[in-house]
């Protein structure tokens, strides 16, 4: 049966977890525990999407702005899942989400060992910013 698409809820977050930590090339980190996942719905609703198949969860999609710019974190789909399409059509939905509420560019993070991945983003128009560092600073 090809998946489902619905959004996202704090519900979901045990099987997405599960998911992410199976997966290849995802970073799970403090951000990921449910009650931050939990505070990143609230504060960005109706932009993250989950993939179903016969009820179980087989792709994520965390998708959120702040304002300006939008981000997609945690893209994955579980191997037997892939190919059919889930992925992009998580991508579509949370572009379509942003640009329903006025952002115009979004921004991904991907491992840059991730080769996999990234050939992935670059196929689906998403293009590197070699010009760019990320840097952060943990707090507390
Ligand atoms: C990357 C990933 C999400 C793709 O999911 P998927 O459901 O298999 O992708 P889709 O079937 O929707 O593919 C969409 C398109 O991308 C292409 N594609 C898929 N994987 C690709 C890859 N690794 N490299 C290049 N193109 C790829 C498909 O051929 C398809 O092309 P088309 O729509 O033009 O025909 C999945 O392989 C995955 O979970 N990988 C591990 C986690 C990861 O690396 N996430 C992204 C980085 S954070």
């Amino acid at each position: 049966m090809r998946p489902l698409l619905r959004l996202m809820t704090l519900a979901d977050h045990a099987a997405a977890h599960g998911l992410w930590r199976r997966t290849e090339g995802m970073g799970l980190g403090a951000a990921d525990t449910e009650e931050q996942v939990g505070r990143f719905l609230v504060r960005n609703p109706g932009l993250s999407w989950v993939a179903e198949r016969d009820g179980v969860l087989v792709g994520t999609a965390l998708c959120g702005h702040d304002g300006r710019r939008g981000f997609i974190y945690h893209l994955a789909v579980d191997r037997e899942s892939r190919g059919l399409g889930v992925g992009r059509a998580l991508v579509e939905r949370c572009v379509t989400g942003l640009e329903a509420g006025g952002v115009t560019r979004v921004h991904i993070l991907v491992f840059a060992a991730n080769e996999a991945g990234r050939a992935f983003w670059e196929h689906l128009g998403f293009y590197a910013r070699t010009e760019l560092l990320l840097c952060s600073f943990n707090i507390g």
